[in-house]
């Protein structure tokens, strides 16, 4: 038999990282929100390595998104604190630690080249080295490397601890956390009024935001017009350990691009080596492959061949919430009551402070806020509109 819950303000359909900020910025508001998610906290930030990228990982064509990028790269030392504070003192690994993207050859040299004018010409700062500037700052690196650029301004996180103390805040923030599946969105007449869980339960809400990731697009109930164009994009992803007694390894995320393939090393404080991460368009798949970790562990060598040494505590694969155009969707739908904070695709820990903002903006205000209005899921909309026409 069906049971009917109380209603609230908000339903979050969605406990990653994305929807946790979302409820948690929301219940801050003084709304009155749930949140609905088998296992909250999980989702694609239990494998992100959290580069907070975004002057390395800017793209041709992707200059609106760098200003999301930004914004939200800016917010993350308060973000940090305010998240301690709502914790109850829970340390997200906020590192300043600043990223040198390398070169191996001369066509990882060409590509970090115009890497470095288009950064340039946006205005963003980061100074090219050579490989003997590099290696200075990064003994490690192989001798082999060509050059390289060094961008003081892009961090990192640890986004399995970012998402415990989102979870943690939720909870001492009065958020209702269902720890069940939303099977479907419920709709009354023409407007979202919140979703069915798995074990019949129905969750009544004002607003419904759906934050599910890779899984967004695959809500039932969910008129085809309104339902988020997200596709899962595989990446492997592996974790290894630098013992104490080793010393200094690395002292920043180092990345580079190996033969066309990106590879990335994040050192964490507490000896963590993140070594990401494949990209992949597999479907649901999320098998670790030899193959993928062969390849994750052959360009990382050739970056910094004292990995070899290093004990490989973990292996595993995750699904990036990809978009069409690698930008994420934010705001209302065309069904009235059902908004959408999904498609964060390679930047869901970066966006994840202004991703909580601006939807509890929206939640508390009906008014997305300027910066992320570019984002709204209408673009999609609209080309699909053109597509039939
Ligand atoms: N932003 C890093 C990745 O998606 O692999």
């Amino acid at each position: 038999m069906h049971s009917s819950r109380k209603g609230s303000d908000v339903l979050v359909i969605g406990g990653g990282i994305i929807g946790l900020a979302t409820a948690w910025r929301a219940a801050r508001r003084g709304l009155r929100t749930a949140l609905a998610d088998p296992a909250p906290g999980g989702g694609a930030a239990r494998v992100a390595a959290g580069m907070l990228a975004a002057v390395t990982e800017l793209h041709y064509g992707e200059e609106t998104l760098l200003g999301l990028n930004l914004a939200s790269a800016a917010r993350y030392p308060e973000f940090a604190a305010e998240l301690a504070d709502a914790s109850g003192g829970m340390d997200i690994g906020y590192r300043a630690c600043g990223t040198l993207a390398v070169a191996l050859d001369a066509d990882d040299r060409l590509h970090l080249r115009e890497l470095h004018a288009l950064q340039r010409r946006c205005g963003l700062e980061s100074e090219w080295l050579t490989g003997r500037e590099c290696r200075r700052l990064e003994p490690m690196l192989a001798p082999g490397v060509r050059g390289g650029l060094r961008v003081d301004g892009d961090h990192q996180v640890d986004p399995r601890r970012l998402a415990a103390a989102l979870l943690a805040a939720c909870e001492r923030t009065g958020v209702e956390i269902c720890r069940s599946r939303a099977e479907r969105l419920l709709v009354d007449g023409d407007r979202a009024a919140g979703a069915v869980l798995d074990d019949g339960t129905e969750l009544r809400a004002g607003q419904t935001v759906l934050a599910g990731g890779s899984l967004s697009g695959r809500l039932a109930g969910v008129p085809q017009e309104v339902l988020p164009p997200v596709r899962p994009v595989k990446g492997q992803v592996l974790r290894l350990t630098v013992p104490a007694a080793y010393g200094p390894f690395l002292s920043r995320t180092v990345r580079a691009v190996v033969r066309g393939s990106h590879v990335y090393l994040v050192p964490r404080e507490n000896g963590e080596l993140v070594v990401g991460a494949t990209s992949e368009e597999l479907g649901w798949d999320t098998t670790v492959t030899a193959g993928g970790v062969y390849e994750l562990l052959r360009d990382a060598h050739e970056l910094v061949p004292g990995i070899t040494e290093l004990p490989l505590t973990e292996t595993l694969a995750g699904l990036r919430p990809g978009s069409p155009d690698n930008a994420p969707l934010l705001g209302p739908t065309a069904l009235p009551g059902l908004h959408l904070a999904t498609g964060h695709y390679r930047n869901g820990v970066l966006l994840t402070p202004l991703t909580g903002d601006a939807m509890a903006d929206l939640l508390a205000t009906g008014t997305l806020p300027d910066i992320a209005l570019p984002f709204s899921p209408s673009r999609f909309s609209a080309a699909r509109q053109e597509a039939y026409a």
